[in-house]
């Protein structure tokens, strides 16, 4: 007889975080985009004011880690992403204070806290850069950068023909005090955020006060942004750019501007300041990198604790596709002292419920996006290692694909020319409840408008539906934490035909149905959550379950 029993979803509306003691290895971390999270203040900007009021609702969602995007002053030219004071909270967010506030609330609540380091470049505004700009070439001020003379009779051609990771050249001409063409600097994301110079100790200096800084406050590891832009070679050369292309570093060959130089010994110096705590802070790495050897490199002993699995992100929704990209990925969990960090969702990413809706012709289908986005959460859930959570991932939100161009900020749409490109859309404001004018999310307007139907989608309507996204979600995390944590990190896999992924994890098996067929569940298994009602012991199409054998 087949013992299949539905999962009850409303017991699990109010969780709370048994595990007061976050474990980074096993535990779930949930990304929060600051601006656009909530608003404490009205400004339609999320703050940290916001986030805090909403810190208990965090908790009850079944979180360990709360990674903020960056909070520092900024001009916001790339979302955060360019830094103008290492040790200062930008005032749209807040203050300090606020951020010491922040810190031990989360502490008191057991969560821990990690925010970005954006090392590889600085903002076009930062005291470093202007002052790096009135100085001579050749000067301290300039060593702290890569300004070069350019090419050609008068100087007028890049250095180099790297090209950026957010389109167009890796090069801007800046000018000497006198108003005339100067010396190039380089910058492997926009203009606004020109590349660090770490072959000079100087800068290597500077970051090392700047990570104990935030270490001393209470932070308790970082998120490393964009490591291997560190790494570029002494003698720039030219690396054969497409000059109409972005540079991707997971598809692009090998160049001598990225994942090169001495990026590990970087690193390794960042790991050591990280064990002089007790107990040792965390450092995960965004390793943008065209191979698992590659990426292999950063979590070697005295190197990383982890790095985000990004591949699944964007895998085909194909059973082969997951399993292959996870066993890749898995060669690195069992070396003991290193495991992957989950992630099928982020700022820089279309929202998953989007991206599986996308049917053949280019449309989207987002009830189909939906079923497919939970079953690929239960999956990722199951797997032994970190996870990750985007804000919003736990309401199924969808990408906003219709804001007017002219409220694009991605500094990638106007290097490309191409609005579909940007990254606007991943990062439009939480709706909280059903209210005017924000959905709760702020008592003014938020930049980017939220799409009309989001009421339903917000929180307040999915705690009172006990099939929603976020009850959903809400039951998996606690039966993570009831179930799969406790497992052997070892998986099986177990073949039950092409379009069928399975496998064992100790005795629980983890199975997703990506065919177009019913397939039968295992006899004598209970259910302990699926992804979708379950009925007559069957898995239907897009659905997955763990269950107990
Ligand atoms: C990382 C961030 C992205 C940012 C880029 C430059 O990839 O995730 O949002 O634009 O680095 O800092």
């Amino acid at each position: 007889m087949t013992e299949v029993q539905n999962v009850r979803r409303t017991d699990s509306v109010a969780l709370v975080s048994e595990n007061a003691c976050a474990d980074w290895r096993r535990g779930v971390m949930y990304q929060l985009f600051p601006r656009s999270f909530a608003d404490g203040n009205g400004d339609g900007v999320g703050d940290l004011m916001g986030l805090l009021a909403r810190l208990p609702y965090l908790q009850e969602l079944g979180i360990d880690v709360v990674w903020l995007s960056p909070w520092f002053v900024s001009p916001m030219a790339d979302g955060g992403y360019d830094v103008a004071d290492f040790y200062d909270i930008d005032p749209t967010f807040g203050t300090l204070d606020d951020a010491d506030a922040l810190i031990n609330e989360c502490h008191s609540l057991g969560l821990k806290v990690m925010i970005d380091l954006v090392a590889n470049h600085c903002s076009s505004e930062h005291p470093w850069f202007m002052q790096a700009l009135k100085s001579q070439p050749g000067s301290p001020e300039r060593e702290k950068f890569y300004f070069r003379d350019g090419r050609g009779e008068d100087g007028s051609e890049p250095p180099t023909d790297w090209v950026s990771v957010f389109g167009g050249p890796a090069w801007t001409r800046a000018s000497n005090s006198d108003g005339t063409p100067g010396q190039w600097y380089l910058h492997l994301f926009s203009q606004a955020q020109p590349d660090l110079n770490w072959t000079n100790e100087v800068v290597r200096e500077l970051f090392d006060d700047i990570i104990r800084y935030w270490f001393d406050r209470g932070v308790d590891g970082f998120r490393l942004d964009a490591v291997p832009a560190i790494g570029k070679d002494a003698d720039f050369q030219d690396s054969g750019c497409d000059q109409s292309s972005q540079f991707s570093p997971e598809t692009s060959p090998q160049t001598r501007y990225w994942d090169s130089g001495d990026v590990h010994e970087i690193v390794r110096r960042w790991r050591r300041i990280a064990e002089t705590y007790s107990p040792p802070k965390y450092l995960i790495g965004e390793i943008n990198v065209s191979t698992t050897q590659a990426l292999l490199r950063y979590i070697r002993p005295g190197e990383l604790q982890s790095v985000f699995a990004m591949n699944l992100v964007r895998s085909p929704w194909r059973a082969t596709d997951f399993r292959s990209r996870i066993t890749g990925n898995l060669n690195f969990a069992s070396n003991g002292e290193s495991w992957p960090t989950w992630v099928l969702s982020s700022h820089d990413e279309v929202r998953t419920v989007t991206r599986l809706g996308e049917r053949a012709d280019g449309s989207i289908d987002t009830v189909i996006g939906t079923r497919r986005a939970r079953s690929a959460l239960l999956i990722t859930m199951a797997l032994p290692g970190g996870a990750c959570l985007y804000q919003g991932e736990e309401l199924g939100l969808p990408q906003v694909l219709d804001l007017p161009r002219d409220l694009l900020e991605d500094p990638i749409v106007a290097r490309t020319g191409n609005p579909a490109k940007g990254r606007d859309g991943c990062r439009v404001a939480l709706p909280w409840d059903t209210s005017s004018p924000s959905f709760g999310f702020s008592t003014g307007s938020p930049r980017l408008p939220q799409p009309h139907s989001w009421g339903s989608l917000s929180v307040a309507s999915q705690e009172s539906d006990g099939s929603s996204f976020l009850n959903f979600t809400r039951a998996l995390l606690q039966r993570r934490r009831e179930y799969i944590q406790q497992q052997p990190e070892e998986i099986v896999w177990v073949e039950l035909g092409e379009e069928v992924f399975a496998f064992d994890r100790g005795d629980i098996r983890c199975i997703a149905n990506f065919g177009p067929e019913p397939v039968a569940l295992p006899q004598n298994s209970l259910v302990i959550v699926s992804s979708e009602e379950l009925f007559l012991g069957t898995l239907p199409t897009d659905v997955a379950v763990w269950v107990r054998r």
